[in-house]
């Protein structure tokens, strides 16, 4: 545990450590480009460029899951804070955390003093959105914190009242199910009886709607996908050429997961220099950059359940789009 009274500005990131070793990107890339399936984890898509990238993709008009989250934390924001209470707000994954505006609303119609820790691996996302909340709703406090949550939430800062921790967007969607089951099971680690948990997951739905909500016609999901290559360019020193791949994204109905891919136009050699090795590609060999999973209500409630959640609320939209589920801890 950490004082948040301890960091320099509301707008200076306090760092997380990481609780565990994970691995590197160097190790990523050994570990996931050098055996087949080729795979990397989506984190590294989050560099400054790739996390406003992510903020273009949520402004166009096929990607819904963030209109959706935003419709219901507005229409619910005030029936969730009655419910909590909450004095601390700990968003894991936060973006650039413009959607939740609704819930400081409320907490602010209440009476209450909230401290608000957006936690994410971008630096450049969390002084944003500080400089953007700061001064913007009475009784409200932005304490930003930078870390990697897949590192482990041992040095998360628990401060005493009521927390909500929120885990929106649909970012569970980003893990296989163990990683999710072990993840949920973390936050659950951390909560006393009058914490919670809201949960956004986006839901199973017509196919041609998932596969157009990840084939956005402006190009940004396909820019935010190519950008990883940069990423890792910049990173491992090695020399991918962008134009050289195609972005595919897909909905594999049999996992019920939007999987994306980056395709090899032709067969190319990519230097690996710090790893002492060349990555050989045919025209059509893919790389798996992304699993983004659907949940129907059931799937969502039994691994709540599995982790040591019970759901209180379960809010979704008219269109069934998207969900955004208030879970208490259960009794073990
Ligand atoms: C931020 C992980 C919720 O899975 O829909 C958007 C990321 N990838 N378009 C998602 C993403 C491609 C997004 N999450």
């Amino acid at each position: 545990m950490s004082d948040l009274s301890l960091s320099a500005s509301a707008h200076t990131p306090q760092l997380v450590p990481a609780s565990r070793a994970v691995p590197s990107l160097l190790e990523d890339v050994r570990d996931g480009l050098l055996r087949i399936p080729r795979e990397l984890p989506p984190k590294y898509f989050y560099d400054d460029h790739g996390s406003a990238l992510f903020e273009a993709i949520c402004e166009t008009p096929e990607y819904y899951p963030t209109r959706a989250e935003r419709a219901l934390l507005l229409a619910h924001a005030r029936e969730i804070v009655e419910a909590v209470r909450p004095q601390v707000m700990v968003e894991l994954g936060s973006g650039v955390a413009t959607k939740i505006g609704p819930l400081f609303e409320a907490s602010a119609g209440l009476g209450l003093a909230v401290t608000y820790c957006p936690f994410d691996v971008c630096a450049a996302v969390l002084t944003k959105s500080a400089a953007l909340l700061t001064g913007r709703y009475a009784g409200l406090t932005v304490s930003p914190l930078q870390g990697d949550f897949t590192a482990g939430l041992d040095h998360l800062p628990v401060l005493a009242g009521p927390t909500l921790y929120m885990f929106l967007g649909g970012t569970i969607g980003n893990f296989t199910d163990p990683a999710a089951l072990a993840l949920l099971r973390e936050i659950r680690a951390l909560m006393r009886p009058t914490d919670r948990l809201l949960l956004g997951a986006d839901r199973v739905k017509a196919m041609a709607v998932l596969n157009a909500a990840y084939n956005d016609a402006a190009g940004y999901t396909a820019a935010f996908n190519l950008n990883v290559l940069s990423v890792l360019n910049a990173g491992v020193g090695a020399n991918f050429v962008p134009s050289q791949f195609a972005h595919r994204a897909f909905y594999n109905e049999q996992e019920a997961q939007i999987e994306m891919h980056l395709v090899s136009r032709e067969a190319q050699t990519v230097e690996l220099p710090a790893l002492n090795t060349r990555l050989q590609l045919a025209a059509g060999d893919s790389i798996r950059t992304e699993i983004s999973r659907k949940f129907s209500p059931d799937a969502l409630q039994k691994l709540l359940a599995s982790a040591g959640f019970a759901i209180e609320r379960y809010f979704t939209g008219e269109d069934e789009a998207f969900s955004v589920v208030l879970a208490a801890p259960a009794a073990a």
